[in-house]
């Protein structure tokens, strides 16, 4: 049985018990509308925790005035089902008054991790996900939370603020999971025609161009944003950014440099309306 909070008091008081019933607690975030790649977070903390919890919030501070909060796909009951499948314990859903209480001011900043990928593309977003997440930190105490690798730059600054700000939360990344013709999970994909999401495969594609490219020896930044690039150039409909970046500061690299035994290339782009993004960290994680 899956217990359901809408209020944060309760779920703050829920983890309590079961840490002190000698329980490890695991938390999963999420703004719903659950794939099978937010189910794997809810196993990759069962492996972790006897207590596991998710969370359900569409945060509104984390969207831009021009982007989807309003038509964020919701499905609080089949979510709910899905999460008991896996042994979830407890879900938090909580209104927006209690997450953001009136008169609310405080916002997290989170500095260069910022400033590049899509941080210039979303400005503010990183700011309203680094909030959200401090906040649901700390309801939930000591505990291990799981975040996905899909969104690279998210688990970046998620682990440097929970390092920052001292809270005792340990932070867990997990692999992407991905459809098996290579269409990285995501809620946003219920958004694409058939069409666009055949055209959504030129990201994985460009992806998997690089990592072979890198497999053949190739260690020049600009050949391996090239090979990542050509696809996705050829079927979206406009392209943030392709970029070949340093795995833990997230600094872009210039075309005429050379990467080192890892590299992150990271992808943007929007197909019809919808704007995707998806990664891999080469030297470290098997082709797309
Ligand atoms: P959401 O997009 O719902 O994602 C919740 C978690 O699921 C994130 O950690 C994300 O990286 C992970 N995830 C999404 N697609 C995945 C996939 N295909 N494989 C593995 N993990 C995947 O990310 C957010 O919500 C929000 O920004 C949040 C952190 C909850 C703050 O509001």
């Amino acid at each position: 049985m899956t217990e359901i909070h809408r209020d944060v008091a309760a779920f703050r008081a829920r983890l309590e018990r079961a840490r002190r019933e000698g329980l490890r607690v695991g938390l999963v975030p999420t703004m719903g509308a659950l794939h099978d790649g937010h189910l794997s977070l809810v196993r990759e903390a069962r492996a972790r925790a006897e207590f596991v919890a998710a969370t359900i919030f569409v945060n509104p501070t984390q969207f831009g005035p021009s982007e989807d909060l309003a038509r964020y796909p919701r499905d609080l009951d089949g979510d709910v089902a899905k999460l008991a499948t896996v042994g979830c314990d407890a879900v938090l859903s909580p209104p927006v008054e209690q997450m953001y209480p009136r008169g609310e001011r405080t916002r997290v900043t989170v500095g260069e991790l910022g400033d590049t990928l899509c941080g210039p593309h979303r400005p503010g977003h990183f700011e309203g996900v680094a909030t959200v997440v401090t906040k649901l930190f700390a309801i939930a105490g000591e505990h291990t939370a799981v975040f996905g690798r899909k969104d690279y730059q998210q688990l970046a600054i998620i682990r440097r603020l929970a390092v920052d700000l001292l809270l005792p939360v340990t932070v867990i990344g997990a692999a992407t999971v991905r459809d098996p013709d290579g269409l990285a999970m995501s809620s946003r994909n219920a958004y694409l025609s058939s069409t666009e999401r055949d055209r959504a495969l030129s990201l994985s594609r460009g992806l998997r161009a690089a990592h072979a490219l890198f497999s053949s020896g190739e260690r020049r930044a600009s050949a391996l944003r090239e090979a990542a690039l050509s696809p996705v150039q050829a079927a979206a409909t406009s392209v943030d950014y392709v970029d070949v970046a340093c795995p833990e500061t997230l600094r872009v690299l210039s075309g005429d440099e050379r990467v080192g035994a890892r590299a992150l290339v990271a992808i943007a782009a929007r197909v019809g309306a919808t704007r995707l993004i998806d990664n891999v960290v080469l030297g470290e994680e098997g082709a797309p």
